[in-house]
């Protein structure tokens, strides 16, 4: 039976060269205007999803703040070993915004419990990594989220592009060069184009800011 999964749309700002971040983690690649943009796609979702590096790396609370908006997305970390620490911001917060850790059976008992205790909703899954589709479709039944948008980092967008669980994607790109660092996309990767799913550009944007392009690409299913 055909699962029913959330619609995944992945929003990055990228270097030149193709770098979520550099070699030492600085990753503020986005002008005002794209941050603007990026908080009208959070507005426009059930949920917003990161990977424990960049919760732990970053620690956002990936709320909406730059655009009015009258609900805030569920917020969802994937770390497979529970890496993050209580002392986030998404932790302390989770009893106002609704937070939903997504992890593995390897993960430590007691510090699945500590994040309860902060109001955090933990998932345990059967396998490490996590089978995404499973913990999307999971989503969906238990949390009633039809919309995800995933921030990053790398991994995490590897891990799902893996399974063909992107329907979107709005990638900026910026006009810095990094030269090392974190690519956009960051796991075992294909051998060639024929393996990698096919996205058709819907739209180039160029920003006002004159240093920013974003491209707009959809998935190309053929059923
Ligand atoms: N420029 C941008 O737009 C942008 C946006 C977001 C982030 N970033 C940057 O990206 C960097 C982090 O990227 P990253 O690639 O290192 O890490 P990441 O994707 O944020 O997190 C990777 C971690 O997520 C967990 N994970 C992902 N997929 C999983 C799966 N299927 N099953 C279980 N766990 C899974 C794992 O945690 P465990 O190890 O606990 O299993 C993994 O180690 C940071 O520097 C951040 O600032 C940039």
């Amino acid at each position: 039976m055909r699962m029913r999964l959330p619609k995944v749309k992945v929003v990055s700002a990228v270097s030149l060269d193709g770098k979520i971040a550099s070699r030492t983690g600085y990753s503020k690649l986005s002008c005002p205007e794209d941050l603007r943009r990026l908080h009208l796609h959070r507005a426009s979702v059930d949920a917003v999803m990161i990977g424990a590096n960049t919760a732990i790396r970053d620690d956002p609370m990936l709320t909406v703040r730059l655009v009015p908006s009258e609900r805030q997305p569920i917020r969802v970390i994937v770390d497979g070993l529970l890496r993050i620490p209580t002392t986030l911001r998404v932790v302390k917060t989770a009893r106002e915004i609704p937070t939903v850790v997504l992890t593995s059976n390897r993960a430590d008992r007691a510090k699945a419990e500590e994040l309860r205790q902060s109001s955090v909703q933990v998932e345990i899954f059967d396998t490490y990594p996590i089978d995404l589709r499973e913990a999307l479709h999971s989503l969906r039944e238990k949390y009633n989220v039809s919309s995800i948008l995933v921030e990053g980092g790398g991994t995490l967008i590897w891990s799902l592009i893996r399974q063909d669980l992107v329907d979107e994607i709005y990638l900026t790109v910026t006009s810095c060069i990094f030269g090392s660092g974190t690519s956009f996309v960051e796991g075992e990767g294909f051998a060639t184009c024929e393996d990698s799913p096919k996205f058709r550009v819907k739209s180039v944007l160029f920003c006002s800011c004159g240093r920013e392009v974003v491209i707009h690409l959809i998935r190309e299913r053929s059923t």
